[in-house]
């Protein structure tokens, strides 16, 4: 038996039964800060029998961890060998695969700092400062056609958040507007193959059709824009070089890929999450509405509060020991952003939502090397369509309808989010 398949001393921890310690059982997908509290205190460095993984909950060592490079980002490349090279492997699957393996969020040094470099020289912020009238058009579209509907249902992430963080890094990327439902169905698509789920055996065959549709569609893209440059972000990344390179043609593809996706599913969640946080919050709604200058930190606890990534995932490219436990090279290893968001250990009253907290330190775009490159991008878009939502759809309400989570270990939110306004 290896260390990490002992049981730890946690006895007198109910949540901590092998059989209840399951990021998703019913009850932690629909709130899993109990379980990641219970996590953080009495087994930092869990090892998951279910999931043949570890779990890290605590912020110092999440935070470490996500800057120590023995802690590999490249968990595809493993994946593929062990799984998409024997002759009944799914061709389909494999090349998708590949696409994923192009991404630098998914590379290790030096591969993702030179991926990173080129792209951060189109990627910047004054690229996304200009994308500000857009959302706010895009925001303001949405919420037309929601109060016109006249019905005072809304279902905030199918008809607001979704399209709108969709509608968004499409315009970015300078996608026509004509492509856009097919382009987020193709998104909906690959989810599968990057967030995983439980249960459903089609997601790789499903997900590998989105990614080749996906990629053949930019590739024409791509063409049309090497032939006649716009002012957007594929132009931006085709002529993106330095001194020594540039992004290949393939690596335009599956950038292109990476910052759709990228750009769109957690943006929908931290939007979503936010406004729930609000809505179960009135007085913090109330001072916001008395403060609008109060946006940024309202982003930044919505973020801690109730982050998009539950998780990030790495695989352990060398032995290391942690906190007594024996992490082993090639195992797997889940570090919990939610979880050391809510750490007493850094923040005071961690599980109250306090859009005045000082400087946060939030890690809910990671840190280190892999840091959100799209950070300013999300901040701006839910600075724009959490209080848009609240100014344009009066008396905005949960209804009885209980809300149904994303069952998934990697990001954190919902499926859809029913909700009430009044109508004139
Ligand atoms: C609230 C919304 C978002 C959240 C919570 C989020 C979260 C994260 C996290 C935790 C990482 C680090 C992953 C790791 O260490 O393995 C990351 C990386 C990344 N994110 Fe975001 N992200 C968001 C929005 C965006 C947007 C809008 C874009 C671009 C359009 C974007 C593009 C990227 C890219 C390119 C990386 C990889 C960076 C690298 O590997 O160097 N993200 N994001």
């Amino acid at each position: 038996m290896t260390a990490h398949n002992t049981d730890v001393e946690h006895t007198d921890v109910r949540h901590l039964d092998p059989e209840r310690a399951d990021l998703l059982g019913d009850e932690a997908v629909a709130d899993p800060y109990p379980l990641l509290a219970a996590l953080r205190e009495h087994d930092p460095v869990h090892w998951s029998a279910k999931y043949r993984s570890w779990f890290i909950t605590r912020y110092d060592d999440v935070a470490a961890a996500l800057r120590d490079d023995r802690f590999s980002s490249d968990r595809i490349t493993p994946y593929r060998r062990a799984k998409l090279e024997g002759p009944d492997a799914d061709p389909r699957v494999r090349a998708a695969f590949e696409v994923l393996e192009g991404w630098m969020v998914f590379k290790d040094q030096p591969d993702h700092l030179r991926l990173r470099r080129l792209l951060s020289r189109a990627f910047t912020p004054r690229a996304v400062t200009r994308m500000t009238s857009s959302v706010e058009e895009i925001a303001a579209e949405l919420l037309d056609g929601i109060v016109a509907r006249g019905t005072g249902d809304v279902d905030l992430v199918g008809d607001f958040a979704y399209p709108l963080t969709a509608s968004v890094i499409a315009d970015m990327l300078g996608v026509p507007r004509a492509d856009r439902e097919q382009f987020k169905d193709w998104s909906d698509q690959i989810t599968g193959l990057v967030f995983g789920g439980m249960g459903d055996a089609t997601r790789h065959t499903v997900g590998a059709q989105g990614m080749a549709e996906l990629t053949s569609y930019l590739a024409d893209l791509v063409r049309a824009h090497e032939r006649a440059p716009a002012d957007d972000l594929i132009s931006a990344m085709i002529s993106a070089r330095d001194d020594r390179d540039a992004l290949s043609h393939d690596e335009v593809i599956s950038t292109g890929v990476l910052l759709l996706f990228a750009g769109h599913e957690t943006t929908t969640n931290l939007i979503g999450n936010g406004i729930l946080a609000l809505l179960r919050n009135p007085a913090q709604l109330a001072l916001l509405r008395d403060r609008p200058g109060l946006v940024d930190g309202m982003v930044e606890e919505a973020l801690r509060f109730d982050g998009p990534a539950k998780t990030v995932a790495r695989v352990m490219g060398d032995d290391v020991e942690l906190r007594g436990r024996h992490l082993r090279r090639g195992e797997r290893v889940f570090l919990s952003p939610s979880s050391a968001n809510r750490d007493p250990a850094v923040f005071a009253d961690p599980d109250t939502l306090d859009i005045t907290r000082e400087k946060s330190g939030q890690l809910g775009f990671g840190i280190g090397m892999h840091y959100c490159l799209g950070a300013p991008l999300a901040r701006l878009e839910a600075s724009i369509a959490i209080p848009r939502a609240f100014a344009r759809l009066p008396g905005l309400r949960l209804t009885d309808e209980s809300l149904r989570w994303h069952p998934v270990l990697l990001s954190r939110g919902m499926q859809r989010f029913p909700a009430r306004f009044t109508t004139p």
